[in-house]
């Protein structure tokens, strides 16, 4: 088959940058990963990419295609390329380019060297000679356990973009797969690092590390799991924390987010009283509602009902949890007509996942390295 490709080349010694097209004729079983092993044999030797396993296990051969993060080992080319579409392969975001597909791991390796990816068993011995832990307790971080440290994840995180010192998505679910293993005696302390600025709830929630993690890990799930346990340990000070406690506390008392109130729960009302001024203003405009009296939704008893059966149900820390986003996604694109457009590739109309194309697959400055 005939595959096109646009390839952002970047020479980190001068900065210059540029966007190159190659055409190759390639196996139908070609992976984005043999395509760019193609272009260096035969037509220009100078592109710079990582590989090592070609099978989805060692992680090096992160990269994005059409602004989405990608392995490119897992990347099947055929349908892209019968559908005509010429994609744009660019290095990872969030992390400095060294050269083309090269980028430099040094800051993804710190923030997992902070979070001390090794079991601490403090001061027990495992008896006889190991520890042995049933399945069932395993399987809590089964998900967590298949991290191949690619990047993916960090490349599309949002909050790490505006804050380069956000622990950031791998990192954090590694740090569950040691706060979830039972084995592991430095729970408490582990969940107040993790609590601190930078950590567990700088996260916006806006799961694109789901989304492009090729291994299924689901990192923003990783991150839920860690935020429940730090409240079920009562570690709660951080702001995001506070914020999380009063959405639950409005939607239990009035079925309705009381926003006025919002500020004062989270950030204190010292705090709260400085930027006074700016909630008058917004009162003025009707961007807020009168804190008096409180609006109660019709139907609160349903979320009084709701907050109790899971409370009765102990659902606490990670168990309470729910790992529904994926099928909950799905169904919402079944309205859609999900099953036709997933089985159309992820590349089709209306697709599932649907990668960033900017600007109607046309690159853009913005798409580059
Ligand atoms: S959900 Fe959180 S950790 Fe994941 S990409 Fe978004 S901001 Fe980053
Ligand atoms: S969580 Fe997924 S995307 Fe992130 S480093 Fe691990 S395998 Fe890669
Ligand atoms: S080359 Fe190892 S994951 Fe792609």
């Amino acid at each position: 088959m005939k595959v096109a490709l646009k390839i952002w080349r970047y020479d980190g010694a001068t900065g210059e940058k540029a966007l190159r097209e190659y055409e190759i004729e390639a196996p139908e079983e070609a992976t984005l990963l043999d395509c760019l092993d193609i272009i260096k044999d035969r037509h220009d030797g100078t592109l710079a990419y990582r590989k090592s396993c070609r099978m989805m296990i060692c992680g090096s051969c992160g990269m994005r295609m059409d602004g989405a993060a990608v392995l490119a080992c897992k990347t099947r080319m055929a349908e892209i390329a019968a559908s005509g579409h010429v994609p744009v392969i660019s290095a990872m975001g969030n992390l400095p380019v060294l050269k083309d597909l090269v980028v430099d791991m040094t800051p993804f390796w710190q923030k997992i060297r902070a979070v001390k990816p090794w079991l601490d068993t403090g001061y027990v011995e495992p008896p006889e000679k190991e520890f042995v832990v049933p399945q069932a307790e395993m399987d809590v971080i089964h998900k967590e356990s298949l991290c191949i440290m690619c990047g993916c994840c960090v490349s599309e995180c949002n909050s790490m973009e505006a804050d380069p010192d956000f622990l950031g998505p791998a990192a954090l679910a590694k740090g569950f797969r040691f706060v979830g293993d039972p084995r592991d005696r430095a729970t408490v302390e582990r969940l107040q690092a993790y609590s601190d600025e930078h950590g567990i709830w700088d996260c916006t929630r806006c799961y694109f590390c789901n989304e492009r993690c090729p291994k299924g890990v689901d990192p923003r799930d990783a991150i839920a799991k860690l935020g429940a346990e730090a409240m079920r340990e009562g570690i709660d000070s951080d702001m995001g924390a506070r914020h999380a406690k009063w959405f639950v506390t409005s939607a239990k008392t009035t079925g309705w987010l009381r926003e006025t109130e919002l500020v004062p729960k989270t950030q204190g009302v010292v705090r709260s009283l400085k930027e006074i001024g700016f909630a008058m203003s917004l009162l003025r405009r009707g961007k807020v509602p009168p804190p008096f009296p409180p609006h109660v939704a019709k139907d609160v008893d349903e979320a009084r009902q709701l907050y109790e059966l899971v409370e009765r149900e102990g659902h606490e820390g990670a168990r309470g949890i729910v790992q529904l986003e994926k099928p909950l996604a799905r169904l919402e694109r079944h309205e859609a007509g999900y099953e036709e457009a997933a089985a159309r590739g992820p590349y089709g109309p209306g697709s599932f996942p649907k990668p960033y194309l900017p600007g109607e697959n046309e690159s853009t400055e913005e798409g580059a390295a």
